[in-house]
């Protein structure tokens, strides 16, 4: 009986089977509607035919895929250059937009040494496709490099990144791009980038999670192969350089980054331009932190991502000489 009732569900089964191949085998086939249905489902097929041939003939590109938008916890790392008209200005600037294009969430404040935007660095930063603030700040005569004076007498770009600092902290006015300042709360990085520098995209990375003031060592500087903290147990415990060792910060200007929120929790703090030799660093710094508390980057401060690289002053003797003539290069090409 059991035996019955289990042949019964098996040819069930395999009825209900064949059923369903059947029914599989179907689809696909050729249908056999009638000539009437036919006639339309061509029609319908000629139509669509036609729509696309018209779309493709509009030409319009398929719509882009959307940007994974950018994280909003990612802060936005502010780089402070200075910069001044010199012969080599616009190539400087075009290398360092170049690299800050390399690097997101970056906001580029450059501060002209001038009484107002000239053309040439105005037109740079609209073509750079940056984010970016313009200010101006020209250095007072008393400050200003004299004729034939070493670039090191006297501290270059003071009065200009103490403009910016002003602009982070919403008192100053910007000259061009975005005038507002970061918004108050918004968690930010500021760096202070001199043009002729050399950068590696990575050095941003790592700077950008500063919470107080981060460090890490500078390549070809103060008359070493490189200059930096000396780290112990992941803390700063000195620093590597030749020259005055007990200044409170012997840092270059391209070895550390601060939080936005920590200089604006300081609004005192600004550079000294009547800080000594090597000493302007240790001006703005010694507002802010003490050295034991300086965060090490850059692998414990053991790689070396950014250069102090300086370019050459090209001669003019050809140019000079021809101006005399009469024929010098046409003044109307920016160089
Ligand atoms: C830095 O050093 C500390 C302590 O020796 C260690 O825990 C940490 O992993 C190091 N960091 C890096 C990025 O090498």
């Amino acid at each position: 009986m059991k035996l019955k009732l289990k042949n019964v569900f098996l040819v069930y089964f395999l009825v209900s089977l064949s059923g369903l191949l059947y029914a599989l085998l179907q689809l696909g086939q050729p249908c056999d509607c009638s000539p009437h249905l036919r006639a339309a489902a061509e029609h319908l097929r000629r139509k669509d035919l036609k729509i696309s041939q018209l779309q493709a003939e509009l030409g319009r590109p398929p719509p882009a895929p959307a940007q994974p938008p950018e994280p909003e916890a990612l802060p936005t790392i502010y780089v402070v250059t200075p910069t001044y008209a010199r012969l080599v200005q616009k190539a400087e600037l075009i290398r360092l937009s170049q690299t800050l294009s390399l690097v997101p969430r970056l906001h580029w404040v450059l501060v002209e040494d001038a009484e107002a935007p000239t053309p040439l660095v105005s037109g740079l930063l609209a073509a750079s496709g940056l984010r970016f603030t313009h200010l101006v700040a020209l250095t007072p005569k008393g400050q200003r490099l004299r004729e034939g004076e070493p670039g090191w007498v006297r501290p270059r770009g003071v009065e200009q990144r103490n403009r910016a600092l002003a602009w982070l902290r919403g008192k100053e006015a910007a000259a061009g791009g975005e005038r507002e300042p970061p918004p108050v709360g918004a968690r930010g990085v500021v760096y202070f980038a001199d043009d002729d520098n050399t950068y590696s995209r990575e050095l941003f990375e790592e700077m950008r999670g500063t919470r107080g003031v981060s460090v890490w060592p500078v390549g070809l500087v103060g008359g070493l192969r490189f200059e930096g903290p000396q780290v112990q147990g992941g803390q700063v415990v000195g620093f590597h350089t030749a020259w005055e060792p007990d200044r409170p910060f012997p840092l270059d200007m391209a070895g550390f980054a601060v939080s936005l929120s920590l200089l604006r929790s300081r609004p005192g703090a600004q550079f000294d331009p009547t800080a000594p030799r090597g000493h302007l660093e240790s001006s703005l710094l010694s507002h802010l932190i003490d050295p034991k508390d300086l965060e090490p980057r850059a692998s414990n401060c053991t790689r070396v991502l950014v250069w102090h690289t300086r370019t050459e002053k090209p001669k003019m003797k050809q140019e000079e000489q021809l101006q005399r003539q009469g024929r010098g290069s046409d003044p109307g090409i920016e160089v």
